[in-house]
């Protein structure tokens, strides 16, 4: 889909002001991504000559997202509006093409094969200016395109400008547009001010081109969703649904199976392999890789993880920027991250904490355990309620456990430590050493039994119950008015409670 001496101009200078937000508009995020990134997506298979954006709010952070894509930025200030925004593109392009194709930073369905029909259709035909347009039910406050007798355009009216008559126009300006620059130019020099906002309207070009004799052509998008703008929150969630609708419509051509796909998110950029089911309520962001073959059950959200084939992962876990090889099970209710790294075959269950963790093959942690800085060789047994002390206050310390192990349940492992391939450990131990392979470490106070005690006791709280039973109740005073004084509450209450504090410090006599 290479265009011919074609550059892509995407105009995103613009605040958003409707959004009521800090952030400017196209650093806003649908899919998973920012709204601008979406249009530069949609223009790379086109392999223009170059792609510039136009930058005004938040300029540094909007070209950090850009120079990686291969995107040259000019700044435009202040922002005087859309025509403005392309007279300070042409310093960027200079001469060195003969068309360009203009897209709004803030209309991120726009599909590549749309633009490359526009261009096509632009090229084949005598027109300077080819708008893309679209027919909605309900166009107001977009620009509307005015048509000649002959099909051809003769002007965009801006909402706030239209007549009685024209506001019934259902066909609406996306501001996507193609143009024949040497035909643009001069109509840029001529553009005024002359509307509500003091701006210079992009759009106010097109009757100019008309007035130098030029043919204007607007090509209707068969897909009118695709060209929704992000002004306000609602669009915004429009556009984002919209997203989400067609990457699960892509996911499930490729063979993947969805329970209730309505109530699953994937974000843009996530992939997924055949044959993986995606139960009710998963969500899949950033850049995860899920494999095939895979189980990802209800209420699970992963981000930026890479799960190979044939995982399981039960409901209600949360992964996050971690490695899971084939054959994993994980959860239910469990939580990995950062860099969490399950081996072939390892096996996390309910309510286990993994950071930073490697766990070998085969290794099982099935209960209640926080595992963090280990690493863990394969088919050790991690029973339940293992902690690894990995935090002294100041450090995260290393904990190391060999291939075979076996780790009784609530052990408290204080890292830094070592244990060594084949040892066992006794439930309930605190490791504070190294422990050699092969060896038994047990590390808890030895257990004592009482015989009898417990009757004993038993006897004795019997007989104190039945005196207090038996004991004649205290007269009640009245107390009098003065006695409610808050003063004098505090006092008597401060004075028993001295009394008390000094029967403490006196040594019992009968111990
Ligand atoms: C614009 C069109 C309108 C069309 C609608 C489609 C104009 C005057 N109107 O209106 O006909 O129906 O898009 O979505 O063009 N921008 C700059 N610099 C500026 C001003 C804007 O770069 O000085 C950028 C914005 O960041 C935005 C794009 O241009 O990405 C469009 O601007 P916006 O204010 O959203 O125009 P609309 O009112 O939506
Ligand atoms: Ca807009």
């Amino acid at each position: 889909m290479a265009l011919p001496d074609c550059a892509v101009v995407i105009l995103a200078a613009g605040k958003g002001t409707r959004l009521k937000s800090p952030l400017a508009k196209v650093l806003h995020r649908a899919g998973g991504r920012t709204l601008i990134e979406h249009v530069v997506r949609a223009c790379q298979p086109l392999k223009p000559r170059a792609i510039i954006a136009v930058v005004g709010h938040q300029a540094a952070e909007i070209s950090a997202i850009l120079k990686p894509l291969g995107v040259q930025t000019i700044v435009q200030e202040p922002q005087r509006g859309t025509g403005h925004a392309m007279q300070v593109a042409r310093r960027a392009l200079g001469g060195r093409v003969k068309y360009a194709i203009v897209l709004p930073g803030d209309a991120p369905l726009v599909r590549s094969e749309t633009l490359a029909e526009l261009a096509r259709l632009h090229h084949q035909s005598a027109a300077s200016a080819t708008i893309l347009s679209a027919e909605w039910a309900q166009p107001a406050g977009y620009g509307r395109i005015i048509r000649r007798e002959d099909g051809t355009v003769q002007a965009i009216v801006e909402d706030a400008a239209l007549t009685d008559d024209q506001r019934s126009i259902n066909e609406i300006n996306s501001s996507i547009y193609a143009f024949t620059l040497d035909k643009l130019w001069p109509c840029l020099a001529r553009l005024r001010p002359d509307n509500a906002h003091r701006e210079l309207y992009l759009t106010d070009g097109i009757a100019l081109l008309r007035a130098q004799g030029d043919i204007v052509h607007a090509l209707v998008a068969a897909d009118a969703d695709e060209v929704l703008g992000c002004n306000t929150r609602a669009d915004l969630a429009a556009v984002d649904l919209a997203f989400r609708r067609r990457k699960r419509a892509e996911l499930m051509a490729a063979g993947v199976g969805m329970l209730m796909p309505e109530s699953i998110l994937i974000d843009s950029d996530v992939a997924v392999g055949p044959d993986t089911l995606l139960e009710p309520g998963v969500q899949l962001l950033g850049k995860a890789r899920i494999g095939a073959g895979c189980t990802i059950r209800t209420g699970s959200i992963l981000s930026d993880v890479t799960i190979e084939d044939g995982v399981v992962v039960k409901p209600y876990c949360v992964i996050s920027s971690s490695y899971l090889s084939a054959d994993a099970q994980v959860g239910p209710f469990a939580h990995l991250r950062d860099a969490a790294r399950l081996f072939e075959g390892a096996r996390v269950g309910n309510f286990v904490e993994v950071k930073k963790s490697a766990l070998g093959e085969r290794v099982k942690a099935m209960h209640l355990s926080y595992l963090g800085n280990a690493r863990i060789g394969s088919e050790t047994n991690v029973g339940a309620g293992t902690i690894t002390c990995n935090y002294d206050g100041a450090n995260k310390n290393p904990t190391t456990i060999g291939r075979r192990v076996f780790i009784g349940s609530d052990t408290a492992l204080v890292a830094p430590v070592k244990v060594g391939d084949g040892a066992y450990i006794a439930a309930g131990s605190t490791i504070t050493e190294n422990i050699p392979s092969d060896a038994l470490a047990i590390a808890r106070g030895r257990q004592v039994n009482k015989p009898g005690w417990a009757a004993a006791r038993r006897r004795e709280m019997g007989a104190v119950a039945k005196h207090t039973a038996t004991r004649k109740p205290k007269r009640r005073v009245r107390p009098r008015a003065r006695a409610h004084s808050r003063t004098r509450s505090l006092r008597v209450f401060r004075g028993k409670a001295a009394a008390a504090a000094k029967r403490a410090r006196k040594p019992s006599r009968r111990r």
